[in-house]
């Protein structure tokens, strides 16, 4: 919080009998916020973005590409968004950071569909964002093909566009608004990228005579007024006291780093990475907001310890529409591992947690929650670092009575079933980091914005 901010209303909350003094700002306000998924991606961030948004003056996308898939539904209209920051339905400014590998055509197609539902975009695009290429995409699918293990990426590209960024040898977003400096940039990195092509049986072809070039390069002249330096806009926003939104894409575990490697995607997703990749120092920085699933799911390879395979996790995946937002693949199901929860809170520190989609464990009794892992005959009450030991952990459960009301329409609190409270506070003891204080501060109980419940009574006022 910046000292000094006057319009910056405050309310306080007593939660495991500590005094936590959340800020929230109203309307213009002065506020640094990230926003990130606490496990596997798809918590529900596009809903709980949109919400916050509206206290917000800049939204930013700092991390990731078309892979991520938002769902934001507004009067009961759904928006689809993979790029365009989830700000975008109340006319906020968008950002697109240099953390992000962009994929012009989906983008493009984005601004289409929403500029011809009538709303109108203030976006800008960092000149150094990263450009998916069709041989990124092309990489991604000839190398998944020939792994025996296979990741199940999204097939978008997204690893090997961050492959050549690492590598200096990527086209950044200032390269596609000019033609004789794409033409360069792909006579330098060309020949290296057809033969890694070739390499891998595909058609070398696509790097420099892909009509989709021709195609991004259109596109990379119809954006060029929307390039723009994100970090200084950020930091100049920050400075006369606008509120910023970063919102992260994915989840904890799919980070690059701290997740379940190799089954993870390449870019950072937990929240120290916004500060990096924005080009914004961690002084700056107020709350940090986690989403998180009232259970858990993945999509793709890897360990999920608490999977279920019967019957339950099809109920929980019909219930909850669990499927793939960009591929449309069923996502995995299982109980909510409070374990892998804990460690999430300290990837990310987060400063309050949204716990989303309660209302689809309605109608199951008991309710699991994983508390701990059996580990090769050890218990163990924190996940071990290794993707392989993770493989083998068996969730120690404990159980909770369940309830069976419709909860969708609750607006309060305190009318929620107690059963569902005394759900939602022991998720919140199993994930408190005292050093942190967090707690839970919303709950969700349907996709609608209206469909959520603040712990605060204050808090209805802002949002
Ligand atoms: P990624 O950035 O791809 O990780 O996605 P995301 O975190 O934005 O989530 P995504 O939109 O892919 O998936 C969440 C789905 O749940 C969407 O269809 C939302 O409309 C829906 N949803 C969000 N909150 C709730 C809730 O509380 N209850 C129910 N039933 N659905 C919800
Ligand atoms: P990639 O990001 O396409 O390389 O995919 C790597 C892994 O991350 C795969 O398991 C994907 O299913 C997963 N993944 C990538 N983006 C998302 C997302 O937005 N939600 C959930 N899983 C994702
Ligand atoms: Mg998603």
């Amino acid at each position: 919080m910046h000292p000094g901010s006057s319009d910056a209303l405050f309310w306080t909350a007593a939660f495991n009998g500590i005094k936590i003094v959340i800020y929230v700002a109203a309307n213009s306000n002065c506020m640094f916020t990230i926003l990130t998924g606490a496990q596997f991606g798809d918590e529900g961030k596009g809903k709980v973005i949109d919400l916050l948004a509206e206290n917000y003056d800049v939204i930013v996308r700092f991390q990731g590409g078309d892979n991520a898939g938002h769902t934001v539904v507004v009067g009961g209209k759904k928006y689809k968004l993979h790029l365009v920051p989830s700000g975008a339905i109340l006319g906020r400014r968008l950002l697109i950071g240099p953390g992000v590998v962009l994929n012009p055509h989906v983008l493009w197609d984005e601004i289409q569909v929403l500029e011809s539902e009538g709303i109108k975009l203030d976006l800008g695009i960092d000149a150094k964002t990263s450009i998916i290429m069709p041989y990124h995409i092309e990489l991604d699918a000839l190398r998944e093909q020939a792994r025996t293990h296979k990741i199940g990426t999204t097939n978008r590209g997204i690893g090997f566009a961050y492959v050549d960024k690492v590598a200096r040898e990527e086209v950044q977003m200032a390269d596609l608004t000019d033609p004789d400096l794409l033409e360069a940039k792909l006579d330098e990195i060309g020949p290296a990228k057809e033969k890694a092509i070739a390499d891998l049986g595909g058609d070398p072809t696509v790097v420099r005579h892909s009509p989709l070039i021709d195609e991004y390069l259109q596109i990379g002249l119809r954006l060029k007024e929307r390039v723009a330096d994100v970090s200084r806009e950020i930091n100049t926003a920050l400075s006369e006291e606008r509120g910023v939104l970063a919102e992260g894409a994915q989840g904890a575990f799919l980070d690059v780093i701290h997740g379940t490697q190799k089954y993870v995607t390449s870019s950072f997703t937990t929240a120290g990475s916004a500060c990096a990749n924005l080009g914004v120092g961690p002084v700056m920085v107020d709350n940090v907001v986690g989403v998180i699933k009232a259970y858990i799911t993945r999509v793709g390879e890897g360990p999920m310890p608490t999977e279920l395979t019967d019957e339950m996790g099809s109920r929980m995946r019909e219930k909850g529409g669990e499927y793939g937002t960009t591929t449309g693949r069923p996502r995995r199901c299982g109980w909510f591992d409070a374990v892998l929860g804990l460690k999430s809170v300290y990837l990310n520190g987060y400063t309050e947690l949204a716990l989303t989609k309660l209302d689809v464990l309605t109608g199951i009794d008991p309710l699991k929650i994983c508390i701990g892992y059996d580990l090769d005959g050890e218990s163990i009450g924190y996940p071990p670092e290794s993707t392989g030991m993770l493989a083998r952990c068996e969730p120690i459960y404990e159980e909770m009575p369940g309830w069976t009301e419709d909860i969708t329409e609750i607006k309060e609190y305190d009318d929620l079933p107690q059963n569902a409270r005394a759900y939602v506070e022991r998720l919140e003891d199993l994930l408190y980091v005292e050093q942190v204080g967090n707690s839970i501060a919303a709950v969700s109980v349907g996709p609608g914005r209206e469909q959520t419940i603040f712990r605060d009574e204050a808090a209805d006022q802002k949002i």
